[in-house]
């Protein structure tokens, strides 16, 4: 049976990350696997309800997502977590604690970000209207060595998806695309033959 693993998405507020968590469930479900969905917004008014923007508040808010991903991890579940987690230090407790993590950097610039604005948070943000808004008047801590980046101005939603997919192939998290994988044995195959061929 496929083992769990947490792929975690950070990124500014409109980088993308729903919507690209969204894409790689689907996928995920239709080869077989098992995937919950922790989304920031959806948390925040469950889980995480009463919690604000200070940085404690984020920090207790990313850590109980850790915290479920973990178990979810753990249980075979893929989780997949999609919040803005600015703090570099944090997002890396959760990876430390759980092991089997892929953390994905939705990165996107502050102009794209205020032009598509689909809440009007940024422009609110600027006109101070909302304190401590992450980018504008709050620090976001880029990943340095997150295993996927994306830029979400410039790649397409199917280029990234596409992306996220191919590194959690290669790191044999998922299942090739046929939804079946290799067998050890095939795998030996595989490998014999591009040897043969001096690929490798
Ligand atoms: S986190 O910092 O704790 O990881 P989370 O992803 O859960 O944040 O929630 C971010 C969402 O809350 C944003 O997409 C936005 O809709 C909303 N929000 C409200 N106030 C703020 C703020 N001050 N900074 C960032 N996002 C905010």
């Amino acid at each position: 049976m496929a083992k769990g693993f947490t792929l975690w998405f950070t990124g500014l507020s409109g980088s993308g990350k729903s919507a690209l968590a969204e894409r790689v469930r689907d996928i995920l479900l239709e080869r077989g696997m098992k995937v919950e969905v922790l989304d920031g917004d959806i948390v925040r008014q469950n889980l995480s309800k009463g919690l604000g923007f200070s940085k404690e508040d984020r920090d207790t808010n990313i850590r109980r997502i850790g915290f479920v991903c973990n178990l979810l991890t753990r249980n075979e579940v893929v989780a997949i977590a999609a919040a803005i987690s600015p703090y570099k230090a944090i997002r890396d407790e959760n990876r430390e604690l759980i092991g089997r993590f892929v953390e994905v950097y939705c990165k996107c610039d502050l102009d794209t970000l205020k032009a598509r604005d689909p809440k009007g948070l940024y422009e609110k943000a600027l006109r101070g209207e909302i304190k401590n808004f992450t980018g504008v008047s709050d620090p976001y801590e880029a990943p340095e060595n997150a295993e996927v980046v994306v830029d979400t101005a410039s790649e397409e939603v199917d280029a990234a998806v596409e992306k996220i997919i191919g590194k959690l192939e290669e790191m044999r998290y998922v299942p090739a695309g046929d939804g079946r994988g290799y067998t050890e044995e095939e795998e030996e195959g595989i490998k014999a033959r591009l040897r043969d061929l001096g690929y490798i």
